[in-house]
């Protein structure tokens, strides 16, 4: 459709000769489970097949149908779409090799029996299966399964984080947290939407990327919400776990630290109160009652005005075990996140820094957790800026379990009216080594929890779709959940590699589209960092909603979110010797790297350093030179986007192409709002003339 509904999933008819090939192989499905997961498969490979090639595949729940009923160009072929102990049992696939399958891994192989050549579809479970059948679609609309392609496939692939969650900040009044594409497909005016269309067609994007759990409701659990896990409530909860199961998705909640006050009419939520405890166990027995397969629970507590352990003098671990412990008979578990610092700063305070905060209360709880607690942690020790480090809580606790907390929605990244593609910037997170044991712990390894042996981890994002009838609002958009997916699913994909899939998937294959499309994608992080806060410093935001540019929007605020520019210079000073001491918070080389101001890299001097303006980078500019060139050329960039957009004119279906453009074209203008509000204050402060003598208000 060209209203971008089908995101990823269009399943456009083939070319002719491409079409024909893999009809050979796909007329006929064999496929001897059927019942619930196996029905999502069955559905999904059928639908798909008819719509890329035109035809109705026949299935059957046996290999040796008789060939007449096959074509005559498929004669004695099919595609076989079964568990890896049945494929064993049909001799396809090797005993071993069907044992040492992963429960969410699968195989995509070509194989004989006898007169029957087969594309053999296996997974480790029908979870497996599932991936994999997605898998397979994947590379047939991307044109990847030509003659050849198919006499000899042999794909094996397997997740490499156990979880691989969205988070909806979504609310029951339909408003969505920092949501910039409509309301939420989940709740309208405190209650339940009752169609329940949208979330299953939702499910099947998620599933089609790898996703296996995700939370519905926003961290900051409201009144309303709060009694989500009431006996009130919890038929519409089950409800909705019954859609994302059908696609292996499990369902899990966010929860309100203080409910057994505020839902259990207890005068306490002191987590080693009996009471308390008892509580909280009775409530997880109901839930499961209800939703066997229910997740867990996802908690924000002490953050930013939510309720937690630290209102009785208790600390996080005490809070999450407590939780833990109600969970654990169920196989729940609770994820607790590490978003905690004070949000009640002096900004003449220069002492506390925010970006410390998250280390220093969880460091010291490492290795109490229970194990079937995770702690979530956001990739910078700030909040979702566009450039910040690696929060050094990755690689500084070892005996915990971790999950990487990511922002698919743009919250500080243009709210989806800007083109900001983030899995470059998601790349750089996962890879950053920390050195917690030597060469080679990167986050990518913590988070899955190979790194220390743990037996759980993972990534979540937080979710950037609505209502909207494209789903992210800004179309290209979508680029940033399926990249998530991809990502969670294998971090060790190039992000090449999963834009020129995304671009394949959603626009076809006309080499010129897949060019500038992939390109302007890549680019974009990049540009939009150009005409924004420079060098890692972050923040000159609007305060509140966060959109548009103000420079001193936070520097008097109590969030603790400064950039310190004066007269002489900017910059936040976090080194051990003169600043803060954040940088004592990483391994070496990066707590060295960081400290010194010879070594530190140009994208993150601001954040680690107060510099004078006149400074020079390792780029040969001068600081001041540095703000005013990237942003003269970010916003010129902004502007190349919508040309390098337009050139696609008549490539692309009229309302996709329309609705691209003018998102291109509102962050063209803004973008030069952007510049001329950062460089005009630049050079106001700073008194230091563009070199180039451009422009400047
Ligand atoms: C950011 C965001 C909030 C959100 C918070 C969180 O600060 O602005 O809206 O609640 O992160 O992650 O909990």
């Amino acid at each position: 459709s060209d209203t971008g509904y089908d995101a990823w999933l269009r399943y456009d008819r083939l070319p002719e000769r491409q079409a024909g090939v893999l009809t050979g192989w796909c007329r006929r499905i064999v496929m001897p489970e059927r019942e619930g997961l196996f029905h999502t498969v069955r559905r999904e490979l059928t639908a798909a097949l008819a719509s890329l090639l035109g035809i109705e595949p026949v299935v059957t729940d046996v290999l040796d149908a008789d060939a007449d009923a096959a074509d005559t160009t498929g004669a004695g072929r099919a595609l076989v779409v079964a568990t890896a102990e049945r494929a064993a049992g049909l001799g396809l696939l090797a005993g071993e090799e069907a044992g040492a399958l992963h429960a969410d891994g699968f195989v995509i192989r070509t194989v004989r029996r006898g007169d029957v050549r087969a594309v053999l579809l296996a997974g480790g479970t029908a979870r497996g299966l599932l991936y994999g059948a997605f898998h397979f679609l994947r590379l047939a609309s991307i044109g990847s399964l030509n003659d050849r392609a198919l006499e000899q496939l042999d794909i094996a692939d397997r997740p490499r984080n156990p979880l691989r969650m969205i988070n909806h900040w979504d609310n029951m009044d339909g408003s969505i947290e920092r949501g910039y594409a409509g309301k939420s497909i989940f709740f309208r005016d405190g209650k339940f939407i009752a169609d329940k269309t949208r979330v299953r067609d939702y499910a099947r994007l998620l599933a089609s990327i790898g996703i296996n759990a995700l939370t519905i409701n926003n961290v900051n659990v409201h009144e309303t919400e709060t009694k989500l896990i009431t006996d009130e409530l919890l038929p519409d909860v089950a409800a909705t776990a019954d859609i994302f199961r059908e696609y292996g998705i499990r369902l899990m909640l966010s929860i309100n630290f203080a409910a057994p006050i505020q839902a259990g009419g207890l005068p306490t939520a002191d987590p080693l109160d009996p009471a308390v405890r008892a509580w909280w166990r009775e409530r997880a027995a109901a839930i499961f009652r209800r939703i066997p397969d229910f997740g867990g629970f996802l908690v924000k507590a002490d953050s930013e005005f939510r309720p937690g352990p630290f209102t009785y003098g208790r600390d996080h671990a005490d809070g999450a075990n407590m939780l833990a412990e109600a969970l654990e008979p169920f196989g729940g578990i609770v994820i607790w996140r590490c978003f905690v610092y004070n949000c009640l700063q002096d900004w003449r305070d220069r002492t506390t820094d925010r970006a410390k905060a998250a280390y220093d209360h969880f460091v010291p709880l490492d290795g109490r957790f229970k194990d079937n607690v995770l702690l979530q942690i956001k990739n910078g020790p700030m909040d979702f800026q566009v450039r910040e480090p690696v929060s050094p809580l990755f690689g500084g606790l070892t005996r915990t379990n971790q999950m990487l907390e990511l922002q698919i929605t743009q919250e500080y990244t243009g709210q989806q009216r800007h083109l900001c593609y983030l899995v470059p910037q998601w790349k750089e997170v996962l890879d950053f080594d920390t050195y917690a044991c030597g060469e080679g712990t990167t986050v990518a390894r913590i988070a899955s929890g190979s790194a220390f042996g743990r037996e759980t981890g993972g990534i979540a994002g937080v979710s950037n779709i609505g209502d909207d009838p494209n789903w992210t609002g800004h179309l290209l958009a979508q680029a940033n959940l399926y990249g998530f997916g991809r990502l969670a699913w294998n971090p060790e994909l190039s992000a090449e590699d999963i834009t020129d899939e995304w671009v394949r998937l959603t626009f076809g294959g006309d080499p010129e589209t897949v060019r500038t499309i992939a390109e302007m994608l890549l680019d974009s992080w990049r540009i939009y960092e150009n005409y924004t806060a420079p060098l890692g410093v972050g923040w000159m935001v609007n305060p509140g909603h966060h959109y548009g540019p103000n420079v001193d929007g936070y520097e008097y605020s109590k969030w603790g979110t400064y950039h310190f520019a004066d007269c002489r210079g900017i910059g936040v000073d976090r080194t051990v010797k003169t600043g803060t001491g954040f940088t004592a918070q990483y391994h070496k080389p990066h707590s060295e790297i960081y400290e010194s101001l010879e070594q530190c890299p140009d994208e993150l001097l601001l954040f680690f350093h107060h510099v004078p303006y006149t400074h020079r980078l390792h780029s040969g500019k001068t600081v001041i030179q540095h703000i005013y060139d990237t942003h003269f050329e970010g916003a010129e960039q902004a502007r190349g986007l919508v040309e390098r957009w337009s050139g696609l004119k008549g490539r692309i279906d009229t309302g996709r192409f329309l609705q691209v453009l003018r998102r291109l074209e509102e962050q063209a203008e803004h973008a030069k709002e952007w510049r001329d509000v950062i460089n005009t204050y630049f050079w106001r402060k700073s008194g230091i003339p563009d070199a180039r003598g451009r422009k400047i208000y």
